[in-house]
């Protein structure tokens, strides 16, 4: 549980542009939004605030980790993590991507885990007893972090919630440090057999469906380099690097 003499609490308040002078660590997080952010406007994301969203959520993490799809198992591996690492975990939801991650930081990286919504990060802070992640409320679309401080950014199944997604872009190319790496994956227009299905989820839940240049397109405006992008059933999923 985080407390006001964590190792790792310290070292992400180095992190900011503006540590607070007080941190808000009351509810087990580091709390960086002042307010509730009006972001939950799409059914979607809306659900991502409720308790029962949160459980139906975590649920699907309870299925055996050979249903996993290798390319989310791989994440670190794209990542390029090594220990010492820091990592930021944009929309870590109940902190699953967090935890796989933290184990390949090991004791002297740092993962830091961004989320808008509450009852997300409660969850995290509950399932989560290593000793080098911290989960922060924020909003991806504006991270109080500074330029160049995270070795590699991951951003899953998040970027389809925010109804515009150019500021995380910017935020990502942002703070990633020269020579650092990100992963995004998240939902895409399939090809012709499912694009019926993804017109329906699209619809049904006001969810972004990423067309395959968009992401790899928005990326290399802002000086990412190394894309490689590749659509796999109803994903797209996405890797760059920032130029050292
Ligand atoms: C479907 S969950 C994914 C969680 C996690 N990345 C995973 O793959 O298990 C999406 C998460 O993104 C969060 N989210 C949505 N919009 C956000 C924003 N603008 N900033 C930060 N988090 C956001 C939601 O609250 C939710 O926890």
């Amino acid at each position: 549980m985080l407390n006001s003499r964590s190792k790792a609490l310290h070292r992400t308040l180095d992190l900011l542009r503006q540590p607070p002078r007080r941190p808000d660590i009351g509810q087990g997080f580091l709390d960086l939004l002042p307010d509730e952010p009006s972001e939950a406007s799409m059914r979607v994301q809306r659900l991502w605030t409720t308790s029962t969203g949160v459980q139906m959520y975590t649920r699907i993490y309870d299925l055996p980790s050979a249903l996993t799809p290798p390319w989310l198992r791989d994440i670190h591996g794209r990542l390029e993590l090594a220990p010492g690492d820091t990592v930021l975990d944009l929309g870590s939801g109940p902190g699953n991507i967090s935890r796989m991650l933290s184990r390949q930081v090991g004791d002297e990286g740092l993962v830091v885990g961004v989320d808008i919504s509450r009852p997300m990060l409660q969850r995290a802070v509950t399932s989560t007893d290593a000793d080098n992640v911290v989960f922060t409320r924020g909003d991806a679309t504006s991270v109080a972090f500074a330029d160049g401080v995270f070795d590699a950014v991951c951003c899953v199944a998040m970027l389809q919630l925010v109804p515009d997604p150019s500021p995380v872009y910017d935020e990502i190319a942002r703070v990633l440090a020269p020579g650092g790496r990100a992963t995004i994956i998240t939902t895409g227009r399939a090809g012709t057999l499912l694009r019926p299905v993804t017109t329906l989820l699209e619809w049904a839940s006001q969810a972004r469906m990423f067309g395959p240049d968009e992401i790899p397109d928005a990326l290399a405006q802002r000086g990412l380099t190394s894309i490689r992008s590749r659509t796999i059933g109803l994903f797209e999923v996405v890797h760059a690097r920032k130029p050292r």
